[in-house]
């Protein structure tokens, strides 16, 4: 009883406070810690169990979440969590906010939302539908298998910068799909705020200025200067960024649908500056994009349920093979400790073996997805792990012998939505098309260039994710949407970081349901990381203690400790509403009423 007005005690303060002191004027100054001091008022839910973090790591646990009883979006943008927040307040749905979000996040994210990239899209509807929309990049008709191997042999870097790093941008075709059939309100309504952004502006935060300034020599190269480097110098906190070319292409959306973007004088604009830069994106390349409705991945762990996102996305059939395997174990080995990281590490191998090797666009592919995401070929996969480290190159695939954004939304009905969209790096291809007022993504990095040979992220992947035209690269992204063992909504979420994608959210996603920790804690909580290859246990700066390392490497693992793993935003039902929790990495935000 008392738990539960603390809770309303801390609805009430929160939620009655005016959006805008919640939130300052920046695109990204809001969240970081606030979410997460400690907050007198707050409450865990009474199932949470309080976590305990190794000494020297930089979060404490006992963190309060941002707290709404009706409706909460959480992205890596303030101000977009905010229009999405309003869109619910106008009676608009999930779907509806998430869109009006994801546009937002095109205008005041241009870092990682976009309307030049691509996405996914994983959506519960309160009456049991289910969805997952498929709106990635394809390669343009022009790509050719070695696009990327010089003429020495090697891979070059025209499949991360420059005009021929893209894919066919398939986001404003997936919004205005996912829209038509699921929202309730107008594209012109649900667009409204991004417009305004775009035309009016919004004020530069601190996150946005350090994020520019750090890019700005690949900015200048390509078409962006005037906008975000204007006069020579990176926009600084505190301007006022103004996108005009942005805000006429987001009105003719809103106007016309997704063909603005795909046919007519816009597309002609920005395909023909493109092609002026030696680009191989054309108006038939458009004319041929269509998003893809799937039937979302479903599984199970521990008596709940997952919906995740099968290919072109890797995340759902990973995540789903790496809590099959670990399902196996009644319960798991203390948080932090060399045997949590050994059983979590050594799952994550054996299921990023299979993604590199197996997993590509099933369309040219066969993708073994029943197989991966069986349990008994889990079981197997569980079998092989023993009390120490197992070299990579000794585990065989079955069948053998800078940047995204993650934003979850959930509305009073319980409709919910998660949705990864990205440029792939930061700024994507870095190429900016003036015309239209959008940076171009660079997702072809994500095929293989050579079997063989590591992309950006170290991954190294194999024939079924080889680049073909009208081909679908091969995502980490992991939009999920987690249900109770009552087929009640539970949690959101999903990440960035290329394949940290993956680990980040499951990890998120375990210690919420294995180790049962508020949000905030699973949130804020060491992660690790495993892709097979290369093979090394990577651990976040301090999450584990030098005395759990010994043990690690005692165990015969190559150990590496660094930054941030994963970036997640998610959202939690609890009794009388939600928590949302934007990683305290990041400098993201929560919004909702
Ligand atoms: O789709 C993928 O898996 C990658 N393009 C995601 C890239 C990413 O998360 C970059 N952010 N750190």
């Amino acid at each position: 009883m008392l738990r539960t007005l603390a809770f309303a005690a801390l609805v009430s303060t929160v939620v009655t406070a005016p959006v805008a002191a919640q939130t300052p004027r920046g695109a990204t100054d809001a969240g970081t810690a606030r979410g997460l001091q400690k907050n007198q008022d707050y409450v865990a839910p009474p199932d949470r169990v309080p976590a305990h973090f190794p000494a020297g790591w930089r979060f404490t646990p006992g963190g309060a979440p941002f707290v709404a009883r009706h409706a909460v979006v959480v992205s890596d943008a303030p101000i977009a969590s905010r229009v999405g927040s309003e869109i619910m307040r106008r009676g608009g749905n999930a779907v509806d906010a998430a869109v009006a979000t994801e546009f937002a996040l095109a205008v005041v994210y241009p870092e990682a939302g976009n309307i030049g990239g691509g996405g996914f899209m994983v959506i519960h509807m309160a009456d049991g539908r289910n969805a997952a929309l498929d709106y990635r990049e394809v390669a343009p008709l022009a790509a050719t298998r070695d696009m990327y191997v010089g003429p020495d042999g090697k891979v070059t870097d025209e499949s991360l910068f420059g005009p021929k790093a893209s894919g066919v941008p398939g986001s404003v075709a997936g919004l205005t799909t996912a829209l038509a059939r699921y929202g309730t309100m107008s594209l012109s309504a649900v667009m409204q705020p991004a417009i305004r952004l775009a035309e009016r502006g919004f004020v530069i935060d601190s996150a946005m200025a350090r994020t520019v300034a750090a890019y700005a020599h690949h900015i200048v190269a390509f078409g962006g200067a005037e906008i975000f480097v204007p006069g020579g110098q990176p926009l600084r906190a505190g301007d006022t960024l103004k996108q005009p070319a942005l805000a006429k292409t987001l009105r003719a959306i809103a106007r016309q649908g997704s063909k603005a973007f795909y046919q007519g004088p816009i597309a002609e604009a920005w395909t023909g500056e493109l092609a002026k830069e030696g680009g191989i994106i054309t108006m038939e390349d458009l004319r041929r994009y269509r998003p893809i409705w799937r039937t979302p991945i479903r599984s199970t762990y521990r008596g709940n349920t997952l919906l995740t996102m099968p290919p072109a996305s890797s995340g759902g059939v990973t995540m789903t093979e790496t809590l099959n395997i670990l399902e196996g174990f009644d319960s798991l080995p203390p948080f932090g400790g060399a045997g949590w990281a050994h059983l979590v590490g050594s799952a994550f191998q054996r299921a990023f073996v299979d993604r590199n090797a197996k997993l590509g666009d099933p369309a040219f592919v066969d993708v073994p997805i029943k197989e991966l995401t069986n349990k008994q070929y889990a079981a197997r996969l569980r079998a092989t792990i023993g009390t120490r480290a197992t070299p990579t190159s000794s585990l065989k695939a079955i069948g053998e012998g800078t940047q995204t954004t993650h934003m979850s939304v959930a509305d009073a009905r319980g409709n919910a939505v998660a949705v990864t969209t990205t440029l792939n790096e930061l700024f994507g291809s870095s190429v900016y098309l003036a015309s239209a007022g959008f940076f171009l993504n660079d997702e072809m990095d994500d095929f293989t260039s050579r079997p063989g040979v590591p992309n950006m992220f170290g991954l190294v992947q194999g024939e079924a994710n080889a680049i073909a035209p009208g081909k679908r690269m091969l995502s980490a992204m992991s939009p999920t949407i987690v249900l109770d063992p009552r087929g009640r909504l539970l949690l959101v979420a999903g990440s960035r970081g290329g394949p940290r994608i993956i680990t980040s959210t499951t990890q998120v996603i375990m210690n919420v349901l294995d180790y049962r920790m508020s949000l905030a804690d699973a949130m804020s909580a060491p992660r690790l990381h495993h892709q097979a290859l290369p093979d090394t246990l990577r651990i976040e700066e301090h999450g584990i203690t030098p005395t759990a390392n010994d043990s690690l490497q005692a165990m015969g693992y190559q150990t590496s400790f660094g930054g941030g793993i994963g970036l997640v935003n998610a959202l939690m039902r609890v009794r009388g509403g939600y928590e949302g929790v934007t990683d305290p990495r990041g400098s993201g935000g929560a919004a909702g009423f």
